[in-house]
């Protein structure tokens, strides 16, 4: 995969991803694992937000601190991507988040935008969009041009599993957009689906099986 694809190698990564992938986790241990999973990718794909410093009092004296001067948005898929985009707002409690409403047609496997009230104009300076599986790519790769058109800054896509066809897909059409994962899995089956994968994620993190 390109310089631009980054797979976390982080013990608590592999080890959480271990338990999420399981057919024997219950939705509620699901949910949990999405969270944590979501934040510590999130670490990583934030380690470039720019900070500027500030002086702040401690109860001893002076310090120059940094403070976070980019103006992050959120964007999660629905619905998968909802667990990610709690799970991170509590990191960036000031983050925007705009909810994508996309999903994928079972017959065509194309995506098919159904929620998207993005205002007229933005104002941001790096936009996360999280969704937690990158099958075909076709959601990712339409979210990023609903992104671009409106002028959403620096886009990074961040997702907990994909398959080596849809890194190439949003690869070949957004080479810009850095890609932070959890793991890339070995192929697609005929449906569509990650394997090994995990299954459905939305239906995992909601029970609607
Ligand atoms: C899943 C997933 C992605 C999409 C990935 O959503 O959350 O959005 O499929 O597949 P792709 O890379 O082939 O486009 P789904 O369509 O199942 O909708 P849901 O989250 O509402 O269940
Ligand atoms: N969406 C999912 O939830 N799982 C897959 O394996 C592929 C798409």
């Amino acid at each position: 995969m390109g310089p631009n694809v980054f797979v976390s190698q982080h013990p608590l990564v592999l080890h959480k991803l271990a338990l999420l992938r399981s057919a024997d986790t219950p939705p509620p241990l699901f949910r949990s694992l999405v969270r944590e999973l979501s934040r510590l990718l999130f670490l990583e794909a934030a380690l470039d937000l720019k900070t500027s410093p500030i002086t702040v009092r401690t109860p001893l004296g002076d310090c120059v601190a940094q403070q976070i001067v980019d103006r992050v948005a959120l964007f999660p898929v629905l619905r998968a991507g909802l667990g990610m985009a709690e799970a991170i707002l509590d990191f960036v409690p000031d983050a925007r988040v705009w909810h994508l409403g996309l999903y994928r047609d079972h017959q065509t496997l194309q995506p098919v935008t159904y929620y998207n009230k993005l205002p007229p104009q933005a104002d941001l300076d790096v936009s996360f969009l999280v969704d937690p599986m990158l099958a075909t790519g076709g959601s990712a790769v339409a979210a990023v041009d609903i992104l671009q058109r409106w002028g959403a800054g620096r886009i990074k896509f961040l997702g907990l599993l994909a398959a080596p066809e849809g890194v190439r897909a949003l690869q070949a059409a957004h080479p810009e957009v850095p890609i932070h994962l959890g793991a890339i899995d070995s192929h697609l089956n005929e449906h569509g689906y990650i394997v090994p994968g995990l299954g459905d994620a939305g239906d995992r993190q909601f029970g609607t099986f």
